[in-house]
């Protein structure tokens, strides 16, 4: 079983900030697993509904939950995975976009993160961006129980018919789907960018340059 996180606080409860040396050892070496490696034990129903209430903890710009969730799961999910592969088939570039579905058909759970947008003030893009820290949260709180995941979008999270497949409506897009298993073998580290070359440090001068729009 993995270790499951404690109980959520209730509103108000004092949360002050802890250090936790633990989870930056764990960021410094945070790894997404291919998701072709992905199988069995998935997360069990408390481990996935732990999983699913961490990662709406996510920043949410409004108090908007500018998401919801889709479980792929056991013979629905296999169900899901043919009606891409009839989809696939009648695509131009089938070949292509066939050889893609093994990402999908293999992992023992996958997590639909389907952003939408609540009509208001807050920018549209401000909503997108919470569906994608909902993705970042799951990958981290999963592997913390000691799964592995990918997330991962793939052409069947823009194709018209896979998006209707998954029952999605309105303003919603796919922000990610979120695979989920045991790896059957240990990921790698991959090339990493460098910090530095990523990093300005804003001057009162750089506020003169003009640049083209
Ligand atoms: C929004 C989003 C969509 C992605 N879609 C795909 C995809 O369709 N196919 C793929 O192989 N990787 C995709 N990735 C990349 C993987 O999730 C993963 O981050 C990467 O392969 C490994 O990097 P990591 O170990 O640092 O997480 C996507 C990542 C993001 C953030």
């Amino acid at each position: 079983m993995a270790p499951l996180p404690p109980a959520a606080p209730q509103f108000g409860d004092d949360l002050a900030i802890r250090p936790s040396p633990e989870t930056l050892a764990f960021l410094a070496r945070r790894r997404s697993a291919s998701a072709l490696t992905l199988g069995e034990p998935g997360p069990t129903e408390a481990e996935l509904r732990a999983l699913l209430t961490l990662a709406t903890r996510a920043p949410d710009h409004g108090k908007l939950t500018p998401w919801r969730f889709i479980v792929l799961q056991g013979a629905e999910k296999r169900a899901f995975v043919e009606g891409l592969e009839a989809i696939a088939a009648a695509r131009p570039d089938a070949a292509k976009v066939q050889a893609k579905l093994g990402k999908i058909r293999v992992p023992p759970l996958t997590v639909a993160v389907i952003s939408r947008v609540v009509e208001g003030e807050i920018p549209e893009w401000e909503q997108r961006l919470s569906a994608g820290a909902v993705c970042a949260i799951m990958i981290i709180a999963v592997q913390a129980m000691g799964y592995g995941a990918n997330w991962i979008t793939d052409w069947y999270a823009y194709d018209p018919a896979a998006t209707d497949l998954l029952g999605l409506t309105g303003s919603e897009r796919v922000a990610g789907f979120v695979h989920l298993g045991t790896p059957t073998e240990p990921p790698l580290e991959r090339v990493r960018p460098d910090v530095d070359a990523l990093v300005t440090r804003w001057t009162r001068a750089m506020a003169a340059v003009q640049r083209p729009r």
